[in-house]
């Protein structure tokens, strides 16, 4: 082979192997949902997506092998959207939104979370219904959905996540009846109120939690 194609060859494998080395799809997810948010105090400012990873930027934390493990972004002032990319973000535990006035619906993907242990939106404007594949979130402890404009059912899968200790949905227009099953045995009737439509404590054996509920 001659030496101008040997080189040719290698050249090319360099290029075509920069993409690979410098994607990062946690910088990519991380990214997308910043371009759907408004950020008046620019607390988002060093999210520079040309980085190798997100670990460096404000407001998120990283493991030893460099996965993102939180996403503290409480009271910041954010308005805008969810996005269902935050559904890739595979080693978070705790997704804090809480006190901002974000809006739209909660992505079905968050349900792809497997890690996550905190999932804080209460305070915001969110609206749409709690999608049931939260249920997937088998390591879930708090869920606090409280003080938005939710609607439609409380999901029973829910009730099946073991490990779930805290549940606030007060503050909605979730419709219905109160799941009193599995991990909702001992969730107190305060982190229920002031949904008009919702109506429990749900009598065992009867299954017709969900008329009029939609
Ligand atoms: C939040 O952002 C608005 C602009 O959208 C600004 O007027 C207001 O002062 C900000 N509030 C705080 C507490 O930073
Ligand atoms: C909440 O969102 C709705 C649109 O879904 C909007 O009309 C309303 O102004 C928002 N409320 C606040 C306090 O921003």
């Amino acid at each position: 082979m001659a030496t101008i194609e040997l080189l040719l060859i290698i050249c090319l494998s360099i290029v075509s192997s920069v993409p690979a080395a410098r994607g990062n799809s946690e910088v990519d997810a991380l990214n997308a949902f910043r371009h759907s948010l408004t950020d008046p105090d620019k607390v988002l400012e060093n999210w520079d997506p040309n980085l190798v990873s997100p670990c460096t930027w404000f407001h998120v934390t990283c493991n030893e092998d460099d996965r993102v493990t939180r996403v503290d972004l409480g009271n910041s002032n954010l308005s805008g959207h969810l996005v269902p990319e935050l559904g890739k973000l595979e080693h978070l535990q705790y997704l804090e939104l809480y006190k901002n006035n974000i809006q739209g619906t909660i992505p079905t993907e968050l349900g792809n979370l497997k890690s996550l242990i905190s999932l804080d939106l209460y305070n915001n404007n969110i609206s749409g219904k709690i999608p049931p594949s939260l249920g997937n979130l088998k390591s879930l402890v708090f869920l606090r959905l409280n003080d938005n404009r939710l609607n439609g059912p409380i999901p029973r899968v829910l009730t099946g996540i073991p490990s779930l200790k805290v549940v606030d949905v007060s503050n909605n227009n979730l419709c219905g009846t109160i799941p009193t099953s599995g991990s909702f045995e001992h969730i107190p009737s305060n982190n229920f109120e002031n949904n008009p439509r919702l109506e429990g404590p749900e009598l065992q054996g009867l299954a017709t939690y969900d008329t009029n509920c939609s």
